[in-house]
């Protein structure tokens, strides 16, 4: 049994994130995703607009995830890895390079990011009046 990791805030779950679980749990048979908390959120400068306990309801929604789990700081990767017997983490290239230290305990994946769509761009896409 392979499982994979993942870490992200995924707020306004769109098909963007769709797109990067699927493919992630295709790299192998378990797929968990480490939500970021609200208060994570805060300590990396993002406010979501879905709370932490809604984006994991989505996520738990999502038929490519088997397992959410709470994300709460920048240095719990490792003991995720071993505790949930993670064989690789992986997440999109926006993030590349960033957690190669962890290629000591699994492999490590930098999946290309769908293009055209994220959270940031819907928030602003929204504010905007329409014409
Ligand atoms: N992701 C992706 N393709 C996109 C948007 C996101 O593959 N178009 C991936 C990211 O690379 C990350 C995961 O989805 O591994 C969660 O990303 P997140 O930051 O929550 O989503 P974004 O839409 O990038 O949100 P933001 O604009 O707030 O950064």
């Amino acid at each position: 049994m392979k499982t994979i990791i993942t870490y992200g805030t995924f707020d306004l779950f769109h098909y963007g994130h769709v797109r990067l679980l699927k493919r992630l749990k295709a790299l192998g048979d378990r797929l968990i995703v480490a939500v970021s908390t609200d208060e994570f959120n805060a300590i990396k400068g993002k406010a979501a607009f879905f709370s932490h306990a809604q984006r994991v309801e989505m996520l738990q929604a999502c038929k490519h995830v088997d397992l959410v789990i709470a994300e709460t700081h920048w240095q719990q990767k490792i003991a995720d890895i071993k505790r949930y017997n993670v064989d690789t983490f992986a997440i999109g290239n926006d993030w590349q390079g960033s957690f190669d230290f962890l290629k000591q305990y699994c492999e490590v994946v930098y999946l290309t990011r769908t293009q055209d769509v994220s959270t940031t761009d819907i928030k602003v896409d929204l504010r905007q009046p329409s014409e």
